[in-house]
């Protein structure tokens, strides 16, 4: 089947089911509804920020579609278990699932503690590592609908410029994107021939929470960083997960869609080297 276009003109999700970690604020509420207006009923999931989530669920049910909201901690096993079969138990089994939560615990190399080691891999890796397979062994069960979408499932990643840009201070953060560039490659790899398609976005700098500080003491800095000279907005990597897990995408599998207004153009060489 060939994708049909919503009023909006953008791809349609119609009939289909959305499960999104951290949707409750920044990338992850925009692009739960951003898939909403698309056509899909969405899984809100959040981690604390109960009263957020049931922001974006009022946003969602605005657009006339379902929406339910479930606290769970992603890199915990059985919460991410209970967060598919409340997705099932209420929407039913999910058709794309996008793993975003994420986190930043930043400090200096020498200074970092193994528990801000271990929070930030938990979190950002071990985290996609369960949600993706959960999401894998959901899709199977489900089998193909192709009425609704060519492929039997759609995993998006939400990794990072610094999946490839090395980032001092970070190297907790940078580290766990530079394995889910090779999680998300390796997966591909094999559940291609499910049929299941498995992509990530690597946002440069959004506006959200996560770089609201660094944002507030040196913008311009940041913006020295970014050749198309702007910070990004939540709706920019929203619109490109929308058409990532859309059957216009059908054909790209294993990719990481860099939106990031060129920060990853190593623009410090710009009139240097
Ligand atoms: C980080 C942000 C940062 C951006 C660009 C993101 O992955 O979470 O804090 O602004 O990368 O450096």
């Amino acid at each position: 089947m060939t994708t049909s276009t919503t009023a909006s003109n953008g791809p349609s999700l119609a009939g289909q089911v959305a499960l999104v970690t951290g949707g409750s604020s920044g990338i992850g509420a925009a692009t739960a509804i951003a898939l909403a207006r698309a056509g899909a009923d969405i899984l809100v999931n959040y981690y604390s920020g109960e009263e957020a989530a049931a922001k974006v669920r009022g946003e969602i049910e605005a657009t006339g579609r379902r929406a339910v909201i479930c606290q769970g901690d992603v890199s915990s096993e059985s919460d991410v278990v209970k967060l598919f079969e409340t997705c099932e138990a209420e929407l039913g089994i999910a058709d794309i699932v996008v793993s975003n939560a994420g986190l930043q615990r930043d400090s200096a190399f020498a200074e970092m503690e193994l528990s801000d080691w271990q929070r930030v891999i938990d979190t950002n890796l071990t985290g996609a590592f369960l949600v993706a397979r959960e999401a894998v062994r959901r899709f199977q069960k489900r089998g193909l609908r192709p009425d609704v979408s060519r492929a039997l499932g759609k995993i998006v990643f939400n990794s990072s410029v610094h999946q490839r840009i090395p980032w001092a201070g970070r190297t907790n953060y940078a580290a766990s994107k530079g394995g889910i560039s090779m999680l998300m490659q390796s997966i591909a790899q094999e559940v291609g021939k499910l049929k299941i398609r498995v992509n990530s976005v690597a946002p440069g700098a959004i506006a959200t929470a996560i770089n609201a500080e660094a944002r507030e003491k040196g913008a311009d800095e940041i913006r020295a960083l970014i050749p198309y000279g702007r910070i990004g907005d939540p709706q920019d990597i929203a619109r490109a997960i929308v058409w990532l897990v859309s059957d216009d995408a059908d054909y790209v599998h294993g990719h990481a869609l860099f939106a990031d207004g060129g920060m990853a153009l190593y623009p410090g060489f710009i009139g240097n080297g």
